[in-house]
């Protein structure tokens, strides 16, 4: 067989402000792989066809985002046990038997950001989850992987962290948004998985008066990098661990898979993500 140059990609529309070509090229330079990894704009009804004709063109994978991440679950011929779980696939392989494999490492890449930044300890205690969305999902199916006892879930809307709960199981306790500062009491793990705090979107405004310090607090939001979630969890003396790392983090099982070496996020990483 020639040799061919392996590609990976980006699916999403819109997909431009992705930091994922910036993190794979680098990732490729800094291990001398010769190898691309491109951004794919597609809309929805091109996503089957798109998908079928890419291994055709030397790709060995692909991340997907939004808003394709649920219908390429309906495209794979294996999904993993994580991704049927969460409902949704970051992370495309297209296995040389022909087969589309389709993974969830968001999940992965929210442990392992907690992980490497801080002492976590999953069983500690209970753990506070603001938001219901996609990646509170993901957030909640490996907290309960990780074996944390208690998960509270409070939303705005209502609905869906009682649609969590429902499907979920009965770790999860739903609290009214209006009172979400109560679940921090005797809370070890808080997360924030709403876009609040986000540059452009509103402050998540919180009660933190039974906030621990000795929880570990983090926010999937990271423009700012310093949310004033972290700000204010830092000054109560809590353990701060920014959401930067969770985009870095799940990226590496993909990038092992398709290009054959586990990268390493590290301060260079991040400061090329931060800085170029
Ligand atoms: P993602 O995949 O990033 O989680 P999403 O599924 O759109 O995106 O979820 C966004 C989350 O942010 C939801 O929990 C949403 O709350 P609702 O379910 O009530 O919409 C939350 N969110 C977004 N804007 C918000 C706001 N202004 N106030 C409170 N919560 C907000």
């Amino acid at each position: 067989m020639t040799h061919r140059i392996p590609m990976a990609g980006v699916l999403g529309a819109p997909v431009a402000h992705s930091q994922s070509p910036k993190l794979h090229g680098y990732w490729l330079r800094r291990y001398g792989i010769e190898g691309h990894y491109v951004p794919i704009h597609v809309e929805q009804s091109d996503l089957e066809e798109v998908i079928r004709a890419m291994p055709k063109m030397g790709f060995v994978g692909a991340n997907v985002t939004i808003p394709h991440k649920e219908a390429v679950l309906g495209l794979a011929d294996i999904v993993t046990d994580r991704a049927a779980l969460i409902g949704a696939a970051n992370t495309l392989i297209f296995r040389s038997d022909g087969k589309l494999h389709a993974d969830n490492t968001d999940g992965f890449g929210f442990t392992e950001n907690l992980r490497a930044n801080s002492d976590w300890d999953p069983k500690a205690g209970p753990a506070a989850v603001l938001g219901a969305g996609g990646a509170s999902r993901a957030v909640i199916a490996s907290l309960i992987e990780m074996g944390v006892p208690e998960i509270r879930l409070s939303n705005r809307t209502r609905t869906r962290s009682d649609a969590l709960r429902h499907e979920f199981g009965t770790k999860i306790s739903v609290v009214e948004w209006v009172n979400a500062g109560d679940m921090l009491d005797g809370a070890t793990t808080v997360i924030n998985t709403t876009a609040l705090g986000m540059v452009g979107q509103e402050e998540l405004k919180i009660n933190l008066d039974k906030l621990s310090p000795k929880a570990v607090v983090t926010d999937i939001v990271y423009t700012p990098l310093r949310t004033k979630l972290l700000e204010d969890a830092a000054a109560i003396g809590c353990q701060t661990v920014d959401g930067l790392g969770m985009l870095l983090y799940q990226a590496v099982p993909g990038f092992e898979r398709w290009f054959g070496t586990r990268p390493e996020v590290d301060a260079a990483t991040r400061d090329h993500i931060l800085n170029t």
